[in-house]
């Protein structure tokens, strides 16, 4: 069975990649839980407290044939204020330390978390050879990744190195994300307490919602895939999008709740995302990834499994 770690492990995107590929893999997660939560992963996932910027905690994971890099600074309000330098130097740093490490102890394939953030907004679909420029700090710091891991691979081209362009990915173990989790787990949290999820804006504004177990699907395919990838990014998305309202209606059907979202002017100036649809032939003719959950599915599943219990702040507007 092949060894891979999972930086953020504990994390959202991380514990349903460790849950799902459990018996696939012998997966060590190493999350430092600074969003994190230990029970989102099953009890029988190698689960390592430690530091990805920390040379000592990664030794402590010992050599493995693959990593996925999830581990960073997951969403751009994190960068705001006082959270600009060290969310530069945990995302930064935790990728180079990781990258390092892992070439130096054999790794064959070296996966990491890009953002859909990097389109900003760009004509649609989103294609991986459309130039980029980001709108925020978070999206630079997938950008450098991208960069890094193309200039790396070049010097070391033993070393796969595979960055995904996550399109906004749903579904559950978010609860630890806490006013950072997408937009369908702060609506849902709202509307299990029966209060209106707040819009900003008219609600038209669209995204290309992914669920998780397509990501960790389009991911493992890049594990599994045979022969030498190189240095290079594919987007993950369903290519299909949905806007704000139709989530809402979503959530009304599956709650069966009569529940009226609330609409005020969106506060955000700069930088706001207006739509998002993903081109996906990339990722499906090279890797053979294919969506298979749909929207109505995957939120109806998602909200028979909410812990509120678990929601580390309460659900605010802030950061929509
Ligand atoms: N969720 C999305 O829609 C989405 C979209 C695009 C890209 N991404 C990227 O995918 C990755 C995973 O996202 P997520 O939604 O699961 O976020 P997340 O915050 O739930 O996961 C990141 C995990 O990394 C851990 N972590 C942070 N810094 C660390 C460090 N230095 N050492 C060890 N652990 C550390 C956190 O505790 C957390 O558990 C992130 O890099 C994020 O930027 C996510």
């Amino acid at each position: 069975m092949k060894k891979i770690l999972v930086t953020g492990g504990a994390g959202f995107i991380g514990s349903n990649f460790c849950n799902i590929n459990k018996d696939l893999y012998e997966i060590t997660a190493l999350d430092n839980l600074f969003l994190g939560d230990r029970d989102n992963l099953d009890p029988d996932v190698r689960f390592i407290e430690g530091n990805a910027c920390n040379l000592k905690d990664l030794e402590k994971v010992g050599p493995v044939d693959y990593v996925l890099h999830l581990a960073g600074t997951s969403s751009a309000p994190m960068f705001m204020n006082e959270g600009f330098v060290d969310g530069y130097v945990n995302s930064v740093e935790s990728f180079c330390r990781t990258l390092e490490w892992a070439r130096k102890n054999g790794t064959k394939r070296f996966c990491y978390a890009s953002t859909s953030s990097l389109y900003g907004n760009n004509p649609m679909p989103l294609m991986e050879n459309q130039h980029v420029r980001p709108l925020n700090h978070y999206a630079v710091t997938k950008e450098v990744y991208e960069h890094a891991g193309e200039c790396y691979n070049r010097v070391y081209p033993e070393m796969d190195i595979v960055g995904f362009r996550f399109m906004s990915v749903y579904g559950p173990n978010e609860e630890a994300k806490g006013k950072f989790a997408n937009i369908i787990s702060q609506f849902a949290w709202d509307m299990q307490r029966d209060l209106s999820p707040i819009i900003y804006g008219d609600g038209t504004q669209f995204r290309d919602f992914t669920n998780v177990r397509d990501v960790v699907q389009g991911i493992t395919k890049a594990f599994e895939h045979e022969g030498q990838i190189g240095a290079d990014v594919f987007n993950i998305g369903t290519g299909e999008s949905s806007s704000l309202n139709e989530i809402v209606e979503a959530l009304k059907k599956a709650f069966e709740k009569d529940i009226e979202a609330k609409y005020i002017p969106n506060p955000v100036k700069e930088g706001y995302i207006k739509g998002q649809h993903a081109d996906i032939s990339k990722i499906q003719s090279t890797l053979g990834y294919e969506p298979t959950v749909k929207l109505a599915d995957g939120i109806k599943e998602q909200v028979e499994n909410l812990r509120p219990e678990k929601i580390r702040q309460t659900s605010s507007d802030d950061f929509r």
